[in-house]
């Protein structure tokens, strides 16, 4: 598909069937966010996949309060960044959950950006301490966001060129 088609058709999908997402396409939308552009051509993060249907519900207490689509989502790919390797960390992961979200588009599955930095965890604390805890990540690497993954239930209308507010740009003439 062509990139600008890509885009177009992308959505943030929060319906799920419930149903699994395989090896194979989650390696693929990894590939998409490990390629990405980062700063200096630093690669400032680690990425955690969640298949474990437990594990995804114990993850979803990142945030307050937990999302629900984390119980109907295949997988999640949780990203973490390491300020100590990049002082552009923030942006590198942003472009790899971005990557990936419009991958998992192109594969015909749905994904949904989840925040995580600056985010508080259901139970208090922050959204990074609570997801370092359920999937065991060593302190100093702080979460950017999860990537949740899931077969469509349902998908927003795709969006169009009438979509795009004008009024966020201005000319040199
Ligand atoms: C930085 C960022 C943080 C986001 N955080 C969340 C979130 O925590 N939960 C969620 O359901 N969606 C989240 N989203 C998805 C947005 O809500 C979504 O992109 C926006 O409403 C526009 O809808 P669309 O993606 O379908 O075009 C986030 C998106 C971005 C880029």
């Amino acid at each position: 598909m062509a990139a600008l088609d890509c885009l177009m058709r992308r959505r943030s999908v929060r319906s799920y069937t419930g149903e699994p997402v395989t090896r194979e396409e989650l390696e693929k939308i990894l590939v998409a966010g490990l390629i990405g552009p980062t700063g200096k051509g630093k690669k400032p993060w680690k990425f955690v996949v969640v298949t474990n249907p437990e594990k995804l519900e114990a993850l979803s207490s990142m945030r307050r309060p937990a999302p629900g689509a984390f119980k109907t989502a295949g997988a999640a790919i949780a990203v973490f960044g390491n300020p100590s390797v990049s002082d552009t960390w923030v942006e590198d992961c942003a472009v790899a959950m971005e990557n990936m979200h419009l991958a998992a588009d192109d594969l015909g599955l749905g994904s949904v950006w989840i925040q995580g930095r600056l985010r508080e965890a259901d139970a208090g604390g922050s959204a990074s301490d609570r997801a370092r805890a359920v999937l065991g990540v060593e302190s100093g690497l702080e979460l950017e966001a999860v990537l949740l993954v899931g077969r469509i239930e349902h998908h927003p209308p795709f969006h169009s060129e009438a979509d795009a507010d004008w009024s966020f740009v201005s000319w040199d003439d």
